[in-house]
């Protein structure tokens, strides 16, 4: 029988669904649903019995939580904001009920060191190319981390003249892929062999970009880096989105980036939501907590939400 879990999941994954309605055709009583949504009740099992058949019919299958799914954050220009939206958007993740990994895919190791991982024995790039697991820290009840540091560079050569060189980080991430809803890959500012390993492992992208005219020299050679994984190695890896990072609003320079790009990525999705400036990200980060622990109000905690929220609409 479906679990009281996986019947919230379900929910948040497809924000366009009508509780009232479902709760009217399952015959629970009014508001059972919102109340559980919001976590003021837990489901028994004689509400699963109901409402499983409804969600059946709402697109409901088992094989939509056995694995999980693999997000690269992807943009070789250095400094756009893909480690803090990797710690950020996992967070969000994690707030939203679901049981999230962090892969570490960089070999300045900044998002190990913003979970506050320094020392590592075992690292991602080790598990590439050796018989050992993927190590995985746990950072929180249903956080975790997959962590590198600078030995990873050491060993990109290894991993170059390795046999089934740009797939292994899929086939390890396979392996475990079960135990989480998410894995979030923080790949590095290059279009280097790590990158292309992300790729090929990935379900979805995102693509975080700076409004400025500098972010989007090279933008171009990112999509056929995509493009050319898809057509050679995984040709469902979708690109979820666009996110405009560190972006000042009233700034008029950053508005006309923001419609340039809109207009020359026609077909190429773009998160609603923007991702301001925010000096409490660095802030963050220095005191090695994500932004939902270290300032839950501010504007730009708000706006991570918001992206995890979308990232189920778009
Ligand atoms: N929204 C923001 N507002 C202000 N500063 C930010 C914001 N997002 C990220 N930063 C800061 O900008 C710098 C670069 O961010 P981040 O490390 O996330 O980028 P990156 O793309 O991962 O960089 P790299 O390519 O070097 O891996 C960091 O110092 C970070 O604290
Ligand atoms: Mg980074």
């Amino acid at each position: 029988m479906i679990s009281a879990e996986k019947i919230i999941k379900f929910l948040r994954q497809k924000p366009a669904l009508n509780l009232s309605q479902i709760e009217k055709e399952s015959g629970l009583p009014s508001r059972t649903l919102h109340k559980a949504f919001s976590g003021s009740l837990k489901l028994n099992e004689k509400h699963c019995q109901l409402i499983e058949p409804v969600l059946r019919n709402y697109g409901y299958a088992d094989e939509l939580f056995s694995k999980a799914k693999i997000i690269s954050i992807v943009n070789h220009k250095g400094g756009v904001g893909k480690t803090t939206t990797t710690i950020n958007l996992g967070k969000a993740l994690v707030i939203s009920g679901f049981r999230v990994l962090l892969v570490d895919f960089d070999s300045q190791g900044n998002t190990s060191q913003c979970c506050g991982v320094h020392q590592v024995d075992v690292q991602v790039i080790d598990a590439l190319l050796e018989k050992v697991d993927l190590p995985i820290i746990p950072l929180d009840e249903n956080l975790f981390l997959a962590p590198s540091n600078i030995k990873m560079a050491y060993r990109e050569l290894e991993l170059i003249n390795s046999i089934g060189n740009e797939k292994r980080l899929k086939n390890r991430l396979q392996k475990i892929s079960e135990e989480f809803d998410f894995i979030i890959i923080d790949c590095p500012p290059a279009l280097n062999i790590f990158t292309t390993n992300a790729l090929v492992a990935s379900d979805l992208c995102i693509i975080p970009l700076q409004p400025e005219a500098s972010a989007l020299y090279g933008v171009d050679s990112l999509f056929n880096r995509i493009y050319e994984v898809r057509e050679e190695s995984n040709p469902s890896l979708i690109v979820k989105g666009i996110l405009f990072t560190m972006v000042t609003e009233n700034t008029l320079v950053h508005k006309q980036m923001i419609d340039y790009v809109k207009k020359e990525y026609k077909h190429i999705p773009i998160f609603n939501v923007l991702i301001e400036r925010a000096t409490i990200i660095q802030q963050s980060q220095v005191a090695q907590k994500d932004i939902f622990t270290y300032s839950p109000k501010s504007p730009v905690a708000l706006q991570y939400a918001e992206l995890a929220k979308e990232f189920f609409i778009i």
